[in-house]
C-alpha cells in the first residue's frame, strides 16, 4: 500500500484524486567512482499537481480523447459499410485517390491518434512529476528486492491512479477494446468483392482481364507520352501504362484497371534472353511484365541489370527476367506474367494481346 495522502474527489465526486508526489525523490548513495550526480535544480511543479481544478480539467480532456478514438472506430466501420470501394475523389497535389481508402485511413489514423494523445497528456500531466536516481549493483535480485519490486509495482499503480481515476480506465480500456475492430473488418475483404461490376466473377478471372488489347500503345507512366524502342538504352527500365487508362479510370471512377495494366518495360542485349513466357514476345531485347508482384501484390520496379533479376522490395522476391520471369528467391509462388508487344506502323512500343495469365497476388490458386 502506498503511504502517500489522498486529496479531492473524481469526475463522479466521490472517489479520491490520487496524490501526485513531485519533487526529487532519491539521491545516489553510492559514492565512489563513476558515482551519478544529479544536478540541484529546481522543481517546478505542475498546475495540476497545485490545482485540483486544472488535474479535472486534464482528465475531462484525456476522456475526451479516449472518447473520440471510440467515435473514430464507429465512422470507420459506417464508412466501410456505406462508401463503395469504386468511388474516387480528387484532392489537390495527390490526385485521384479513393474516396473509400481515403476514409478508412483517415478514421483508423484519427483513432490510433486519440489513444496515444491521451495516454501522453495521462502520462504528463496527471502521474507523478519526480526525478528518481536509482543506483546499480549486481543484476541478479535478491528476494528481498524481489518483493520490494512488487511493492513498488503496487505503489506505482496505485500513484499513476490507474485504480483512482475510474473513469479514464474505463474509457481507456473502451478505446482499446474497440481498436482491433477495423481489423476485423478488413478481413472481410479476404473472401468478398464490394464492386457491383465484378459481381460474380472469381479472384482469378478478375485478374486475368486488363485493359491491355491488341495494337494498344504503351505509355510512360505519369507523362503519358508513346515509347520508341530507342527510348529505352539496354539496361533501362521504364514504368508503363496503356494509353487508354485515363479515359478508363474517368469511364469507371477507379483506380483497379491502372493498377492492374501496370508494366515495366526492360531492355537487354537480345543473347542474353535464354527465355520467354511465348515465342518472340520481346521486341528487339525489350522485355514487358507485370509490375504486380505475386506473392501479396506490391509494385516492383528494383531492376539490377546485370543480373536481370527484378527485386520486390515487400518480402524479398525475385524473379528473372532473362528467363521467362521465374522465380528465383522469396515467397512468391508464381513467375511474373510477360506481355508480348511490337511496335506500331508508327514505330511506338504497342501490346500485342492481354496478359495471358492473372496478374498479381496468387492467393486464389490456394482456393
Ligand atoms: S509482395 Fe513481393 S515479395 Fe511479397
Amino acid at each position: 500500500m502506498s503511504d502517500l495522502t489522498t486529496r479531492g474527489s473524481d469526475n463522479s465526486g466521490d472517489q479520491p484524486l490520487p496524490e501526485k508526489p513531485h519533487g526529487i525523490l532519491a539521491r545516489p548513495e553510492y559514492e565512489g567512482p563513476g558515482a551519478l550526480t544529479v544536478a540541484d535544480v529546481e522543481h517546478r511543479p505542475r498546475r495540476s499537481d497545485l490545482d485540483p481544478k486544472a488535474a479535472r480539467r486534464v482528465e475531462r480532456q484525456i476522456t475526451l480523447m479516449f472518447l473520440l478514438s471510440m467515435v473514430m472506430v464507429v465512422l470507420f466501420v459506417i464508412a466501410y459499410v456505406s462508401l463503395n470501394s469504386t468511388q474516387t475523389v480528387y484532392i489537390p497535389v495527390l490526385g485521384l485517390i479513393g474516396a473509400q481508402n481515403l476514409a478508412l485511413g483517415v478514421t483508423f489514423g484519427a483513432a490510433i491518434f486519440f489513444i496515444g494523445a491521451g495516454a501522453i497528456q495521462w502520462a504528463k500531466k496527471l502521474m507523478p512529476d519526480v526525478e528518481v536516481v536509482q543506483d546499480r549493483h549486481r543484476l541478479a535480485s535478491t528476494p528481498d528486492q524481489d518483493a520490494a519490486a512488487a511493492a513498488q509495482y503496487e505503489r506505482g499503480k496505485e500513484e499513476s491512479g490507474f485504480a483512482a481515476y475510474r473513469i479514464l480506465r474505463r474509457t481507456l480500456i473502451g478505446a482499446l477494446a474497440l481498436f482491433p475492430i477495423p481489423l476485423v473488418v478488413l478481413v472481410r475483404d479476404m473472401w468478398t468483392n464490394t464492386d457491383p461490376a465484378l459481381e460474380g466473377l472469381s479472384p482469378a478471372e478478375i485478374l486475368s482481364e486488363t485493359a491491355w488489347t491488341e495494337g494498344l500503345p504503351i505509355v510512360v507512366d505519369g507523362t503519358y507520352q508513346p515509347i520508341r524502342p530507342e527510348d529505352i538504352p539496354v539496361g533501362g527500365l521504364v514504368s508503363a501504362l496503356p494509353e487508354n487508362i485515363l479515359e478508363i479510370q474517368k469511364e469507371f471512377h477507379n483506380l483497379n484497371e491502372r493498377g492492374k495494366s501496370a508494366i515495366i518495360l526492360v531492355r537487354m542485349d537480345p543473347g542474353e534472353i535464354r527465355s520467354q513466357q511465348g515465342d518472340g514476345w520481346d521486341y528487339q531485347g525489350i522485355l514487358a511484365f507485370s509490375k504486380i508482384c505475386t506473392h501479396v501484390g506490391c509494385p516492383i520496379a528494383l531492376y539490377e541489370h546485370r543480373t536481370h533479376h527484378l527485386l520486390c522490395p515487400c518480402h524479398q522476391s525475385t524473379f528473372d527476367l532473362a528467363d521467362s520471369g521465374n522465380v528465383i528467391f522469396g515467397p512468391a509462388a508464381r513467375r511474373m506474367p510477360q506481355l508480348p508487344i511490337g511496335v506500331n506502323e508508327e514505330g511506338f512500343l504497342i501490346a500485342r494481346s492481354d496478359f495471358q495469365e492473372p496478374v498479381g497476388p496468387s492467393f486464389w490458386e490456394r482456393g
